[in-house]
């Protein structure tokens, strides 16, 4: 049995710190465990100029803890007739990593989404020939396609097409959660990629139903079958680096859960980290975790890696029920669950 594994620093590759008070609640977990991540824009209202992101960059950097050297990369949000100039000054700013493409209504604070990606595929050229990347929130909106099958039905429909139209972009598909987006990825032209939670790694869609509806389960795209989640393990631990870290942490107050209507999203900055090393371990795979977490989403962004390390014990802890939220509480990932590696420093 390993004792203590020690890692490159790892990064996040795609999370919702939030703004305001929420921001300072859950930013310490994130730059405890991670050198950098990438910050989603859907704010209301969403960060969809370089001058938004650089307002809202400046206020993550002064929301870290003392002493914290936790770098934040922002993305833009896209949106039906985006100005082309907005990528060049994206690209200038040297602190954006990319242009997250929501289609609207697909989620959380999507409403002001792209409702056809032709309607940006003039802006979509320019960040192929600029090298920004593109970050894709992979769902079809329409009524008529069932809620599990809308990660599948948006590969065929719209993102193979795309990647075909756009041959030099680069493209990460985030949060994957089927077989079927396993396949795409793993067979794609080169510059395509994927993250993947720890939540699809670690529960089926068994979750949210089991004994009764379980509104901390629920998160979009939603959580899927078991040879769904098996395919994404395979994916994560088999040491390709098309797949890598993004938590898609997406913090809510327990009442915007616990509701008739409840909120998309999962919190796990807490404890990402250690929730990933309990899937590689499972996986016989603790070898892998170090290119998921540490190397490939650096290699992909083309950014240097971390410097520094962190370092897991295997000694087991219990994840509080709740953290404090934005004057609330949040139920985080694994709450009131015992966990087999604490991360001891960073
Ligand atoms: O579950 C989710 N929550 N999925 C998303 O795409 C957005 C996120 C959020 O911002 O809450
Ligand atoms: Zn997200």
């Amino acid at each position: 049995m390993i004792p203590e594994l020690t890692l490159r620093r790892p990064d996040d590759w795609h999370v919702h710190l939030r703004d305001g008070k929420a921001l300072a609640s859950v930013l310490p977990h994130t730059a405890r465990q991670f050198g950098r991540a990438i910050v989603m824009p859907n704010l209301k209202p969403p960060v969809t100029t370089v001058a938004l992101a650089t307002a809202y960059r400046n206020r993550i950097r002064a929301a870290r803890p003392a002493g914290s050297d936790f770098e934040p990369f922002m993305t833009l949000y896209l949106f039906d007739n985006m100005p082309v100039e907005e990528i060049d000054r994206a690209k200038a700013a040297g602190f954006i990593a990319g242009c997250k493409l929501y289609p609207a209504g697909a989620t959380t604070h999507s409403d002001a989404g792209v409702t056809d990606v032709r309607h940006i595929d003039n802006v979509l050229a320019r960040m192929a020939e600029l090298g920004v990347v593109l970050q894709v929130h992979g769902e079809v909106t329409h009524e008529h396609i069932d809620i599990f099958d809308r990660e599948a039905q948006f590969i065929d429909e719209v993102l193979a097409p795309l990647v075909e139209r756009h041959p030099k972009l680069k493209v990460v598909l985030e949060h994957i959660t089927t077989r079927a987006a396993v396949d795409f990825i793993s067979g794609a032209r080169a510059g395509v990629a994927a993250t993947i939670t720890p939540q699809h790694l670690t529960y089926n869609r068994n979750e949210i139903f089991r004994g009764g509806i379980r509104p901390h389960f629920y998160c979009l795209p939603v959580l899927k079958t078991e040879l769904d989640r098996r395919a994404l393990i395979e994916a994560a631990t088999g040491g390709n680096s098309r797949f890598f870290l993004g938590t898609d942490s997406a913090p809510h107050a327990r009442g915007s859960k616990e509701s008739s209507c409840g909120c998309a999203g999962m919190y796990s900055a807490h404890a990402a980290l250690e929730i990933y090393a309990e899937v590689f371990e499972e996986a016989g795979a603790l070898d892998r975790l170090e290119g998921f977490a540490a190397l490939f989403g650096p290699d992909f962004y083309e950014v240097p890696r971390n410097e520094g390390t962190v370092t897991l014990r295997r000694d087991e802890w219990s994840i509080p029920r709740a953290y404090a939220f934005d004057g609330d509480i949040v139920i985080p990932m694994r709450s009131n669950e015992k966990l087999r590696w604490r991360m001891i420093s960073a």
